[in-house]
């Protein structure tokens, strides 16, 4: 049954009652899912998988989510097996049978936005806010990758004709087995999105999720269960790093998606192809910096930088970690951000109120104390540098205060180097040019974000800037807050290959491969 309620951009809204009801509904179903036992799928079967091992809630760690088998040698094997076996049914399936397949799927996420959405808060500690648009960002991925499948007539097209009698067509066909290795921070639309795009093309998937977020792309593979995609072409791996690398160094996989880390994602890119070339599409990190010049509204900036830093503790991809200013508004920006955010509300991200909640792990608040003692020697921290590890109410969890950091050294790592944290470095600038140059001299170049109001600098900012994604004046999220079909989400260099943004126009072709077929009558 079609649920009540459908998450878009206009309903995610904070001061929507009836998004908030239909929230906390479903967060008492999601309360009763805990404790669920994850295992291996493969091939149509739940198999018992091997070493077991426990999901806290980083919001209470009191709290284990699920217990997860994880897949073992075997399991990968029989995967990969039953999805090469499985290559030609599912890859010869009518694009357009695929399509309403997945597009069943999307329908099931976006009715079950509600409960899958406080699983995610309970799992990765994301606000309910932003949990909601991870899952409904899972499935409007699915429905755009259908769309754009629907589009181009499944790819396939006519050619030109240089005798009456031949006859030539060029059709875009699946490559075969395709990995999908899955981050912890989007645990839902990162698994949908590559698995929906490679499916709808007609390749089989094996997935692994983030050990963290395994939960979540359970919940995923649930509803393609449900909706009809056959055994043979999806399968679950969970289990850790080990799990990805036996996918990765695995023959008979014939494409891989990897969304994660730099140092990962740069180690998958370069083993991965090893016979011959091989497709793989790796989305990484990013050190995404935001240019403030004096002609710009500092409220405007002020909002955006604070929104795009702290939202989901910085642990996005997409985060704002580094900002530029030109020395005139320096003092006067640096006080509106530290108006907005030392008012943020740091809590228990199922409650309402709640704008950021815990980080990951035990790893990340390690990590952020490291920052911290760095930021002291080599700067000043100008708000936060605490771990807090409770809430307000004193539930154990993994928090930590957003931080920011001035009087740095231009070259600092804290300008370098993505931390994954609420950690914000801020530095006067002498000109435009000089912010720009900053900006660019990163090995990285995922997204950016620039507030000016005039029209000169804004037109320099975008010929010069090497980012993917970049944003001009806007107060939802400097950097942050990229919606499928709207603003495709791809990086350039160190950020992502080829440049072909996930919910943009040319992504799911990425899963394809031209076949010129010519008959003569
Ligand atoms: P991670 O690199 O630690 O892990 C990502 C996934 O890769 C996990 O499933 C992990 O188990 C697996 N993995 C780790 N080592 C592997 C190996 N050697 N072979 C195969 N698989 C392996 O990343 P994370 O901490 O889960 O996520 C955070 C990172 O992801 C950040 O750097 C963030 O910027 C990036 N990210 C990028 C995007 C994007 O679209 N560019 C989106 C989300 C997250
Ligand atoms: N899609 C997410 C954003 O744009 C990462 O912020």
């Amino acid at each position: 049954m079609a649920s009540r309620f459908r998450v878009t951009y206009a309903t995610l809204s904070a001061d929507n009652e009836d998004l908030h009801a239909w929230y906390e509904e479903g967060l008492e179903t999601a309360r009763g899912w805990l404790g669920r036992h994850i295992t291996p799928f493969v091939n149509g079967e739940d198999r018992p998988g091997g070493e077991t091992f426990e999901v806290h809630s980083p919001v209470d760690t009191s709290v284990t989510l699920c217990t997860v088998a994880s897949a073992t040698t075997d399991d990968v094997t029989d995967a990969v097996a039953a999805a090469k076996a499985g290559r030609s049914s599912w890859g010869n399936t009518d694009w357009q049978e695929r399509v309403r397949v997945l597009r069943a799927a999307a329908e099931m996420i976006s009715d079950r936005c509600a409960e899958f959405a406080a699983v995610m808060t309970m799992e990765v500690g994301k606000n309910r806010l932003e949990a909601l648009g991870d899952v409904e960002e899972a499935a409007d991925l699915i429905r755009y990758y259908c769309t754009q499948m629907e589009k181009n007539n499944g790819f396939a097209k006519d050619m030109d004709k240089l005798l009456d009698k031949e006859s030539t067509r060029s059709v875009m066909r699946p490559y075969g087995v395709w990995g999908v290795i899955v981050p912890f921070n989007y645990p839902m639309a990162l698994a949908a999105g590559p698995a929906g795009g490679a499916l709808v093309a007609g390749n089989t998937v094996v997935l692994k999720p983030a050990p963290q977020g395994t939960f979540s792309s359970a919940l995923f593979m649930d509803c393609l269960r449900e909706s009809g995609v056959p055994a043979e072409a999806f399968h679950l791996l969970p289990g850790g790093d080990e799990v990805g690398q036996a996918i990765v160094s695995h023959p008979d996989v014939d494409g891989i998606t990897f969304t994660g880390s730099y140092a990962v994602g740069m180690s998958i890119y370069r083993e991965f192809a090893t016979a011959y070339p091989k497709p793989v599409i790796c989305e990484m990190g990013g050190k995404n910096p935001t240019i403030v010049t004096a002609k710009a509204d500092l409220d405007l900036a002020a909002q955006g930088i604070t929104r795009s830093a702290f939202s989901f503790s910085g642990q996005k991809c997409s985060a704002n970690s580094r900002v530029y200013v030109e020395r005139e508004v320096y003092d006067e920006l640096l006080a509106k951000i530290l108006e907005r955010a030392s008012s943020l509300v740091m809590d228990d991200p199922t409650k309402r109120d709640t704008f950021l909640g815990p980080v990951i792990e035990e790893e990340s608040v390690r990590r952020y104390e490291k920052a911290v003692a760095h930021a002291r020697e080599a700067g000043t921290i100008v708000l936060g540098g605490e771990v807090v590890g409770q809430t307000p109410d004193g539930v154990q969890g993994h928090y930590v205060s957003p931080t920011i950091v001035t009087d740095l050294p231009l070259e600092d790592r804290l300008f370098r180097d993505e931390l994954f944290l609420p950690f914000l470095a801020i530095a006067p600038v002498d000109s435009l040019e000089q912010g720009l140059e900053l900006a660019n001299d990163s090995d990285l170049g995922l997204t950016a974000g620039f507030f000016s109001t005039d029209e000169a600098e804004i037109q320099q900012f975008f010929d010069t800037i090497e980012a993917g994604v970049v944003y001009v004046n806007r107060p939802a999220g400097a950097t942050t807050g990229a919606w499928p079909g709207v603003q495709p989400f791809g990086g350039w260099k160190g950020s992502g290959t080829y440049g072909n943004a996930g919910g943009g126009l040319y992504y799911v072709q990425q899963f394809m491969r031209e076949q010129s077929r010519t008959v003569v009558a």
